[in-house]
């Protein structure tokens, strides 16, 4: 069996800077930690509406990230123009609405062919390995071969917030069956959305999946993780102006 990579997204982190507008949390320390923890690439969106990572961040990242960076963008030409000359190793292309909490469905490849071709052809054209976030529909699959991609990223939000075993049982089939198929049609297989250390299980042990891009979980685990010491500090400070 390949091995499977793990990919941090890092866009919460951003958000809780962007909240306040500070130079803190910082995304791109948040991924040399990621990459220490055994991170083998760095997941951003840069999102039409700027809501949390930016611009300077993916340049950032791309200067200081060991591993890889993996670019989340919707097809639109700002960004793809940004892409190709910035060039991140990886480039995953989105679905994106303004309205939306975060990505809510699978690219739309199918009927599309002519758009996604071009806006494939060109990030290849810069060295960039493209994927197409998508849901595990065989006709999104057998699209996302046609218009050149290396890879798909099977959309795992459907399983991860299926309501009862059976429905979890259901859309776990579906991403298999994806998998055994994109793999056939020559793609590379990687998947991602609500995954966490409860639900990640079944979705890792898909044989034909090489990659979990994984952000929420991840990002919410860290804050649980790290309030503790982050209070003692803070009190530290305190009492250390106490006693001066
Ligand atoms: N993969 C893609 C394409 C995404 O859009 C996202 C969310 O930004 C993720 C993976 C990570 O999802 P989550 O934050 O739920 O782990």
């Amino acid at each position: 069996m390949k091995e499977l990579r793990l990919g941090v997204n890092v866009d919460h982190v951003a958000t809780l800077r962007q909240a306040r507008l500070t130079t803190y949390p910082d995304p791109v320390e948040a991924a040399l930690a990621a990459e220490r923890g055994g991170a083998a690439g760095i997941t951003v969106h840069l999102r039409e509406d700027r809501r949390h990572i930016q611009e300077g961040d993916v340049l950032a990242l791309q200067e200081r990230v060991a591993t890889k960076v993996n670019l989340e963008m919707a097809a639109a030409e700002e960004i793809v123009e940004f892409a190709c000359r910035v060039r991140p190793q990886d480039a995953c292309l989105v679905p994106e609405r303004r309205e939306e909490l975060t990505t809510e469905g699978g690219l739309s490849v199918a009927g599309r062919e002519n758009l996604l071709s071009g806006v494939v052809a060109r990030l290849a054209g810069q060295g960039i390995t493209v994927s197409l976030f998508i849901d595990p529909e065989p006709s999104e699959i057998e699209a996302s071969a046609a218009v050149g991609a290396a890879a798909v990223e099977l959309h795992t939000g459907a399983y991860a917030d299926a309501a009862g075993e059976a429905e979890r049982d259901r859309f776990l089939q579906a991403l298999v069956d994806g998998a055994a198929l994109a793999n056939k049609c020559g793609l590379e297989v990687h998947g991602g959305h609500g995954l966490t250390v409860a639900n990640v299980g079944p979705v890792a042990a898909i044989a034909e999946i090489e990659e979990l891009n994984i952000g929420h979980s991840i990002v919410g685990r860290a804050v649980m993780l790290g309030i503790e010491e982050a209070t003692r500090e803070m009190l530290a400070a305190c009492r250390a102006a106490r006693s001066d």
